[in-house]
Order: C-alpha cells, then sequence, then structure tokens
C-alpha cells in the first residue's frame, strides 16, 4: 500500500523514453499489468484512481511531438497542460521555450509524478491539482492529452475548451480516437502514429490527431 506517492511511484516505474518522444525522460510503469491492476485493487476502495500518471497516452504523446516539433506554438506564452498525468505535454512546453507551464491533474499521485518527471529533465513546471474546469486563467495556450475517454469529463472540458478558443486562446487537443471525442467544432492539425501495447491499448499501433478548437 503506497504511503508516500514519491516512494511508490519510484519503486513501481523505471525510467523511459515514450516512443514518439525520444527528447523525454519519464518514470513510467514497464510491467503494465501488475501495476494497473496491484494499484487498482490495492487502491480502489480507498477511493484513489487508476495509475494513469504511470503512462504516456498516445493523445499526450502526439501534442508533445506537435509542440517540441513547432515550438513556436508556445515559445515565449504562459501555457497550461490539461490533465496532464505523467507531465509530458508540460515538459515538452517547457523545452520548447514556454515562457511558464502550469500542470493541472486532480490525482496526487500524478502531482508527484510530474514533479518527478519535470526534475528528471529539468524543466520548472507548476503542478496544480484544482480542477481548473470552467476557470478562465491567465493561459495564452491551453493543451490536453486524451481526455476524452469518459463521457462526462470530455463533454465538461469540450465546453470549456471552446469558451477559451472563442476568447482568442490557443486550444490543442490530442486524441488516439476515443468514444466520446466531441463531435464537430475541431479542426485537424497533424496526425501521428503511436508505438503502443495491447495492454493497455486494443492495437499495436493508435493514430493520434492533434486537434485545433475552432473559435465560431
Ligand atoms: C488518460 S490520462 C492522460 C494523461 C496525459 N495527458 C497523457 O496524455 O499522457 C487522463 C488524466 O486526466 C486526469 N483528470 C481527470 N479529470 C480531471 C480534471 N477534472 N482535472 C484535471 N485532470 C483530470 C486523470 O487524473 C488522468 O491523469
Amino acid at each position: 500500500m503506497p504511503k508516500d506517492p514519491k516512494t511508490f511511484i519510484e519503486a513501481n516505474t523505471a525510467i523511459e523514453t515514450p516512443p514518439l518522444i525520444p527528447e523525454v525522460r519519464l518514470r513510467l510503469a514497464t510491467e503494465i499489468v501488475p501495476i494497473w491492476q496491484a494499484t487498482e485493487d490495492d487502491l480502489a476502495h480507498l477511493g484513489i484512481p487508476p495509475p494513469y500518471w504511470a503512462f504516456a497516452w498516445a493523445g499526450g504523446q502526439a501534442v508533445a511531438r506537435y509542440i517540441l516539433d513547432n515550438p513556436d506554438v508556445v515559445a515565449g506564452k504562459r501555457v497550461l497542460d490539461f490533465a496532464s498525468g505523467c507531465g509530458l505535454v508540460a515538459i515538452a512546453a517547457a523545452k520548447s521555450g514556454a515562457a511558464s507551464v502550469t500542470a493541472s491533474d486532480i490525482d496526487p499521485f500524478a502531482m508527484a509524478a510530474i514533479d518527478l518527471n519535470a526534475k528528471l529533465n529539468a524543466v520548472t513546471i507548476t503542478a496544480t491539482s484544482e480542477d481548473l474546469i470552467g476557470q478562465d486563467g491567465p493561459w495564452d495556450v491551453v493543451l490536453a492529452g486524451d481526455i476524452c475517454y469518459e463521457q462526462p469529463l470530455s463533454d465538461r472540458v469540450a465546453q470549456w475548451l471552446r469558451r477559451l478558443a472563442r476568447k482568442g486562446r490557443t486550444v490543442r487537443l490530442g486524441d488516439p480516437g476515443r468514444t466520446y471525442l466531441p463531435q464537430g467544432g475541431l479542426d485537424w492539425v497533424v496526425r501521428y502514429a503511436v508505438k503502443t501495447t495491447r495492454e493497455l491499448e486494443d492495437t499495436d499501433v493508435r493514430n493520434a490527431v492533434v486537434w485545433k478548437f475552432t473559435a465560431d
């Protein structure tokens, strides 16, 4: 049973690079099934969510690749990585010259993972566990990777991100074809084939698209 999130993360992960992002090192689960099942079984009764922070999800890898290949999107800007998980997108933004980077996630284990992973990559990220959905913060750019896996979350986030886009913020969403991707109001930006594993996904490769919220 994990007592301290950082100790638990260090004991259950290894330092790896996600397939699409060789320039970023992260503490990730190597043996997927044991950590997923162990934590689900052990932690469910404590109300602690599954360890999303232990994986670099295909949607997040797509946004991170896009940002690293197009640093002008974030350079000199105040960036929010919403639902950051392991912190990959936030780290990509920091490495691409963002003026400041905030990573948000409601999971306290993600807070610890983001901190550990930011240190591994020698970047500065402010992590917050506040639920920012609906808020209008001081962000020029809002990025989100792989958040369309549950309908209520996807609906709330889509309305919020669309509102921010209408206010002139740059908003990008990375999604590998999840069930609850919003229908309409999105423009295709770029697509990447992301190598994944059948233990986590139902395929060896996922085509992950970076979407732009239309302002109209
Ligand atoms: C599938 S993971 C994606 C993580 C990361 N963006 C990536 O692509 O690797 C989804 C994340 O959303 C987070 N999450 C769910 N609801 C949230 C909310 N209201 N605010 C912030 N994060 C949230 C979960 O804790 C989880 O870390």
